[in-house]
């Protein structure tokens, strides 16, 4: 009986605009409120929101003209607008009496039926609805949203003792499909599950680098990538968010939790921080920098000293443990050694498993809810029962007990098994009564990265796997560092297409990792590169092509179902499927001229196709193909890669929920496969050499105006060569293979210039392009 189709939001501030943004991008009509601004715009304070919203280095947005559903507003003279709400999210301040004030008001004014609910962190939802009449109770819910509202995935809700089971269901329901989010149901303790766990974890990891002596450096380098969490580490969040705010998160969740609970031990002041705080070394937001310090219009990363108060370099060297369990994708390497690298990420790990594992099941009854608030909410590639398999249960026990150290109850439930297990080919999870249950997901999510554990692939390799999906349907997925691409990747792909036309109805390509694929491994080019290997490089790039082309050639359907990063050749292959879902915060885009190359997998023959044909004439798709590709333009969204010919509307598709991409992939298929054909292109007739002359008039004057670097303009006329078929006559006829032809050898051309090798060099040692 309830249903979300309009929503308010009270509080512009970053969670309100936040989760406004957000319904705007669902397709949700949204009132935002503030309080009215002194002066004559009673409405400046959410309008000041609106204008963080479109931010670019962070748009809220996945398309700017989402902004047409928001409506603006204030609390004093509009608070009648929210009876047209059926569901109202407060996300003001965190002080209680306020709240509790604005619930009065709001009360007066919904709809019967409508939800209300709010963002808090730290306030219990009993103290909350105190005082309000059960009408109101039944339908409040606590919905707690992370920062990012759009990109970070958790949304934890939090049912009182009152609050209607429909009103629940409802809320989940709706966030899960349309704000994509995966959702927690928390019972209501304090900071819930996401911050309980991971806060602590920052705090100890903060805690044991200041007792071990460890640099900020080095605790980073452990604290981090290696350990399956996000690179900024501990010394760099607390940069990120503002080491003042950052100090008051976890003084405020310390505040609100029973006295006997360990996170006191890690909850003291720390007093260089308290100086650095008092001197305004605060962090990113601040002008004197925090941990570290990035000089302006510099790459160099600078770090405080904490004797001197002054910047000294920044260390880059990094502890070889931690290399080898980021490049393996294997943490427990670091708990290999007994140095003091293997002793941080023990001691940190101990202490934050076995805590997280305290909370089963009085917190929350379900270790999945753990696993998923870490994965969800602060991007660990494991959950923390998750990692304690990974150890192995008892080899965790063991060392527990050899150190004299309590194992948790529910931990010991595990002895002798696994808290995850597959059991008849079904994924199951350890209950606290040590039995199992099968780990469902609601109707229409799946997580391969689940499903895989119960499946046997057809094939496989080091990157890549091939395996088969009930229905008939074959699925490829890549599982190489960030999923670039090499030969074998390719390899696999290959196969898969050969094996599912034969077999199957259709082949899906999808992953359930951060990143789609971050385009063609570097490394594989570079040495080529080094060796002087052309013929390697060119039969690379040949295989890579003809792979691409018999899948999109293939008799049966091909789906990409990417999410993340889907660049360079990770996008090109994107582009020769015949369908694709997207996620809506999936990133796309032909970016290799950014280490002056060009796209050598078909991505520039697919733009020419693609733009030829929006334009309806084969010079401006040209133009457009040239511009496009040689900028390296990206889309942060579907909806933006529309404008840039990389989303075909009425063909692809996407859902705002990434665990409902393969779902929706399978429905694909099973949708289109019955009636599939395929089709040849049509040949193209080239602009030939007087656009290409023209093309590289304007890469001249654009560097004759320093728009562009001397490479640029190099590797500018090799696209430009392709799009428009080089030194030929206008109008002369190429086909697919054609111009695939043509950007090998334009690839070959830029590969063996000493530029390209230092752009690429480049990229590998620091991440970043090279302007030469
Ligand atoms: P904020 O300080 O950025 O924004 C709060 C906004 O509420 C301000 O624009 C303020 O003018 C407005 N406001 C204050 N009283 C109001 C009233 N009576 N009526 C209408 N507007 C009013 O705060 P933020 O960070 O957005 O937090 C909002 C809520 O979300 C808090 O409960 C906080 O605990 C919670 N939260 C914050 C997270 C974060 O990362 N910032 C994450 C998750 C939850």
């Amino acid at each position: 009986m309830y249903e979300i189709k309009k929503a308010a939001v009270i509080g512009a501030g970053t969670m309100g605009l936040g989760i406004a943004g957000q319904l705007a991008n669902a397709g949700v009509d949204v009132l935002l409120l503030d309080i009215p601004a002194d002066g004559e715009n009673r409405n400046a304070n959410a309008e000041r929101a609106i204008e963080r919203l479109l931010d670019e280095n962070q748009p809220g947005l996945t398309h700017k003209d989402n902004l047409s559903r928001i409506t603006i507003g204030n609390v004093e003279d509009d608070m009648d607008k929210l009876a047209g709400a059926d569901w109202i999210a407060e996300a003001i301040v965190e002080r209680l009496e306020l709240k509790k004030t604005l619930y009065k008001q709001i009360d007066a004014v919904r709809k019967p039926g409508s939800i209300v609910s709010s963002n808090t962190s730290t306030i219990p939802i009993s103290l909350l609805v105190e005082g309000m009449p059960v009408a109101f109770r039944e339908e409040f819910a606590i919905t707690h949203f992370f920062n990012p509202v759009r990109y970070m995935r958790l949304l934890e809700i939090v049912r009182g003792e009152n609050t209607k089971a429909e009103v629940i269901e409802c809320l989940e329901a709706f966030n899960e499909s349309r704000m994509g989010k995966g959702i927690v149901v928390c019972n209501d303790t304090p900071g819930f599950l996401g911050n309980r766990v991971g806060v602590f974890a920052i705090q100890t990891a903060l805690h044991l680098a200041f007792e071990m002596g460890l640099s900020p450096e080095e605790a980073d380098s452990i604290f981090g990538r290696p350990m399956g969490i996000p690179k900024t580490g501990v010394f760099g969040l607390y940069d990120l968010i503002g080491i003042d705010l950052m100090s008051d998160v976890a003084q405020s969740l310390v505040s609100i939790l029973p006295k006997d609970d360990v996170f006191h031990d890690v909850s003291a002041e720390i007093p260089v921080m308290v100086k650095m705080i008092r001197k305004g070394h605060t962090g990113n937001k601040g002008t004197k920098g925090g941990f570290y310090r990035t000089l302006h219009g510099s790459n160099d990363r600078e770090t405080l000293d904490f004797d001197s108060f002054s910047y000294r370099d920044f260390d880059e060297s990094k502890p070889q443990v931690a290399i080898d369990a980021e490049l393996a994708g294997d943490f427990t390497k670091l708990l290999a050694t007994n140095d003091k690298y293997g002793q941080y990420a023990w001691e940190i790990l101990s202490r934050t498993l076995c805590y997280a594992a305290e909370l089963i099941p009085d917190v929350n009854e379900s270790l999945v809810a753990v696993d998923d608030a870490m994965k969800l909410g602060y991007n660990w590639l494991q959950g923390p029962m998750e990692m304690i398999d990974a150890i192995g249960v008892d080899k965790f026990i063991a060392r527990l007990e050899q150190e004299g150290r309590d194992t948790p109850a529910f931990v010991q439930t595990a002895a002798g098994k696994s808290f995850y297990r597959i059991d008849a080919g079904v994924l199951q999870y350890l209950l606290a009564d040590g039995s199992f249950a099968e780990l469902r997901r609601a109707d229409g999510v799946t997580r391969f990265s689940e499903t895989r554990r119960t499946m046997r692939p057809i094939a496989e390799n080091a990157v890549a796997s091939y395996f088969e999906l009930p229905g008939e349907i074959g699925i490829v997925e890549w599982h190489s560092k960030a999923n670039t691409l090499d030969g074998d990747s390719m390899d696999l792909l290959e196969r898969a297409v050969a094996h599912a036309s034969e077999n199957f109805k259709g082949l899906i390509i999808h992953n359930d990792a951060q990143h789609f694929s971050c385009g063609v491994n570097l490394d594989g080019v570079l040495s080529f590169i080094r060796n002087e290997d052309w013929n390697g490089l060119d039969r690379f790039l040949g295989h890579f092509q003809q792979t691409v082309m018999a899948m999109r050639y293939s008799p049966i359907p091909v789906v990409a179902a990417p999410s993340g990063l889907s660049l360079g050749g990770g996008f090109e292959v994107v582009l020769h499927a015949d369908r694709v879902i997207f996620h809506a915060n999936s990133v796309t885009g032909l970016v290799e001229s950014l280490v002056g190359v060009v796209p050598g997998g078909g991505g520039v023959k697919e733009m020419l196709y693609r733009w030829s044909e929006r334009e309806g004439d084969v010079v401006k798709g040209a133009w457009q193909a040239f511009m496009n590709i040689g900028y390296g333009k990206t889309a942060r969204s579907p909806l933006e890669a529309e404008a840039l010919a990389m989303f075909r509307d009425g063909i692809d598709r996407y859902v705002m929920n990434r665990d409902r991409l393969l779902d929706s992939a399978i429905g694909l298929v099973q949708e289109i496969s019955e009636d599939y054909s395929v089709e040849k292109r049509q040949a193209l007739p080239m602009p030939g050499r007087d656009v290409w002359r023209d093309m590289k008039e304007w890469l001249e004057k654009a560097h004759s105006n320093g728009h562009l670097t001397p490479h640029d303009v190099t590797t500018g006329s090799q696209i430009a060569m392709i799009v428009t078929g080089g030194d030929v006559e206008a109008g002369t006829i190429m086909n697919e293979e054609d111009i695939c032809a043509l950007e090998r050898k334009a690839f070959l051309t830029l590969a063996k210039t000493p530029q390209t090798r230092a752009r690429v060099e480049h990229m590998l040692d620091h991440g970043s392009p090279l302007r030469n």
